[in-house]
């Protein structure tokens, strides 16, 4: 009969019995709360302001992560994250950065011949020893490693963008299954996929250029460490921009000229905007639209840039040059021009055969030797503190109103591309 009977309770046995539940549920809401917080702003707030220097970046813990909406990383995506975290080469041999120093950054692919001989032409340029060289890879490759593990002349970090499309074989960003192909429908076709303006589904192999630049962008101005808080120049450079010897030496004449030569210049550049040209040789400055070989802007410039995040993520148009040239800069309301020497201090080279017709002037490359003459001037400093300045206005070339080249037409890219922009905009604390 004893199992009929329910034990009674005595009184102290009900008392603790009460406190275990009430500490329990207090837990639990407790816990909740906590966690509710956790996912929305307690722990991880955006920043609402885009001036920048006040806002702390976040730091790579994977509690921020999951707040983005970025693809699952695989183990190499993983590693070269972490990778990204090592500190600069050669601190040994260049402890100090100078004072003054314009951060270098060399972003890359995969053209080791190409790379072998940019490397080349940066270990001749006076002044590398005072700054910090950054190489930024679109994808992991053992023969563009080996370049950049080679170099002794200055401090070098070596960064990987973990989302590139070349590190992701079958997903998103690279290539999966169930992507549409070129001119799929994906409702017929069954494939996932928007195609641009012309019809056209992504080609990441494409596009990876894009994805890069703007990884990069966002990462050097505002997630490593070295450089968050640099308050100079950063000055951009390519793997086929050849730099002269006087490059640097020049580059910093040209910013520190900047504010009082031309107070509306953005930027300053070592080559020409036309990329054919080689400079005008005349004794004065030039103002004139923005170039993509070898530009250097400071913060100020980057914040700007950064707020027209969905302006450059949303054009339809896979080079990022020409997305900057027609979708940014035009929304910044007036003309953005960068300031120059008049003898180009850095050459693009291309293909050998790319520029058919034009003799032995242009620059090309065939079996690693590269045909760029370095003359007397172009070793040391060459522009004169001195010169007037030359404005070219309305300078023909992509302008707003262009509807761009396509290939950015995948609400996955945006999307990406967006999530580059708040990567490293999150915060502890609900004010910032
Ligand atoms: C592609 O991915 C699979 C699965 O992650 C892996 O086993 C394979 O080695 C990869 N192939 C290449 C070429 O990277
Ligand atoms: C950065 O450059 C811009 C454009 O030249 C200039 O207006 C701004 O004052 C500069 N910012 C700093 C902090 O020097």
């Amino acid at each position: 009969m004893a199992s009929n009977k329910k034990p009674r309770m005595t009184d102290a046995a009900f008392h603790r019995c009460l406190s275990v539940v009430l500490v329990t549920l207090i837990s639990v809401a407790l816990m909740l709360f906590l966690l509710q917080n956790n996912r929305v702003s307690d722990l991880v707030t955006r920043c609402p302001s885009e001036i920048g220097l006040g806002c702390d970046s976040a730091n790579n813990s994977p509690r921020f992560k999951r707040t983005l909406n970025v693809p699952i990383q695989n183990q190499l995506s993983i590693l070269l994250e972490k990778q990204n975290q090592f500190p600069p080469r050669n601190l040994d041999l260049f402890p100090q950065l100078a004072e003054d120093h314009i951060t270098i950054v060399l972003y890359v692919h995969n053209r080791p011949q190409y790379l072998r001989v940019v490397v080349e032409s940066l270990s001749r340029v006076a002044g590398i020893g005072e700054t910090l060289l950054i190489v930024s890879h679109d994808g992991y490759f053992d023969g563009m490693n080996k370049i950049v593990e080679g170099i002794r002349f200055c401090q070098v970090k070596q960064i990987f963008a973990p989302y590139s499309p070349h590190i992701f074989n079958n997903t998103f960003p690279g290539v999966s299954p169930t992507d549409c192909k070129d001119k799929d429908d994906p409702v017929k076709q069954h494939c996932e996929g928007n195609p641009d303006q012309y019809g056209n589904h992504r080609s990441p192999k494409i596009l990876s250029l894009k994805h890069h630049w703007w990884w990069m962008m966002n990462t050097v101005w505002d997630g490593l460490k070295e450089t968050r808080e640099h308050s100079g120049h950063i000055l951009f450079i390519e793997e086929d921009h050849f730099i002269f010897p006087n490059a640097y030496r020049n580059i910093q004449v040209l910013t520190a000229l900047k504010p009082k030569k031309c107070p509306k210049c953005y930027a300053a550049n070592l080559a020409p905007c036309d990329v054919k040209s080689r400079g005008e040789g005349w004794e004065s400055l030039i103002a004139e639209r923005m170039g993509n070989v070898g530009y250097a802007f400071n913060r100020t410039v980057w914040r700007k840039i950064h707020r027209k995040a969905s302006e450059f993520c949303f054009f339809d148009d896979y080079n990022w040059d020409i997305t900057m040239w027609a979708a940014v800069y035009p929304s910044f309301g007036g003309s953005v021009y960068s300031l120059r020497g008049p003898k180009t201090s850095a050459v693009h080279f291309g293909k050998c055969g790319l520029h058919q017709g034009q003799g032995g002037t242009v620059s090309c490359m065939d079996n690693g030797v590269v045909n760029i003459q370095v003359e007397e001037v172009d070793k040391a400093g060459n522009i004169n503190s001195k010169w007037g300045v030359h404005v070219y206005e309305n300078q023909a070339g992509y302008q707003a109103g262009f509807k761009g080249w396509g290939g950015w037409g995948d609400t996955r890219d945006r999307e990406l591309c967006l999530e580059f922009a708040n990567m490293y905009h999150f915060r502890h604390g609900a004010s910032c």
